[in-house]
């Protein structure tokens, strides 16, 4: 213990990959546009788009396929996906909740230390709602209200700044490479959720939120 946990104030968590997995509608609706468009996309491909925005996706996608085509092709085509993905998305219960993230959220909240939500998705209000988690964070920053996608600090800082706590008192849980480096980048101490051979950066790495409790945050920093 470096005495730093007691500046833990706030916990702001991934949405994708973290408390819900997502990731395996975005593949299959990704997977349905690229085999439409003759590209070979796999499972392993699909890990580079965690974290990634709708639109960049879609550009690396386009990349792997070596295809060219215009912006208003690119928005319809990132639609379509979209459209696929809500299909997968409108049938989500909170039985999909990922193991211990409940338990684990109350926790905090009894404790005195302040939850958000710091999402890339533009769907993160749906899910939440498909979830029955709509009510349950101080603040909820998603992909419809900043400009600039991780590794940019942007999402985790307006988060802090709605709770009205610093970045240093902030801790993220995060499973994608570019969101641990945007909560770097915005000065917070950061989980990584997931391998940690893939998320080489995060202060300390766990497999899911059902290993977390309370003393085990005060022993990151
Ligand atoms: C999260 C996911 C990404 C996804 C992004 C945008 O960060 O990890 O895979 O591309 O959100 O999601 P959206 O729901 O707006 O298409
Ligand atoms: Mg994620």
């Amino acid at each position: 213990m470096t005495g730093r946990n007691n500046m833990i104030k706030a916990s702001i968590f991934d949405l994708d990959g973290v408390l819900v997995d997502t990731a395996k509608y975005h593949f299959l609706a990704w997977k349905r546009l690229a085999d439409q468009l003759g590209i070979y996309f796999t499972e392993k491909d699909n890990e580079r788009l965690k974290g990634v925005s709708r639109l960049e996706s879609l550009e690396i996608i386009l990349d792997l396929g070596g295809l060219k085509i215009d912006n208003v092709q690119k928005i319809k085509y990132a639609d379509l996906k979209n459209k696929w993905y809500l299909e997968y998305i409108n049938e989500m219960t909170p039985d999909e909740i990922l193991p211990g993230s409940l338990k684990f959220i109350y926790e905090l909240k009894d404790a005195g230390i302040k939850t958000a939500l710091g999402s890339a998705s533009r769907n993160t209000p749906l899910i939440l709602k498909r979830l029955g988690m709509n009510s349950l964070f101080d603040a909820v920053v998603d992909g419809n209200m900043v400009k600039r996608a991780k590794p940019d600090p942007e999402v985790f800082l307006v988060a802090a700044r709605l709770m009205n706590i610093e970045p240093a008192n902030c801790v993220v849980f995060e499973d994608a490479v570019a969101g641990v480096r945007a909560a770097l980048n915005a000065g917070m101490l950061c989980v990584g959720v997931g391998s940690e051979e893939v998320l080489t950066e995060a202060n300390v790495v766990i497999s899911g939120l059902y290993e977390m409790n309370i003393w085990k945050l005060e022993e990151i920093g």
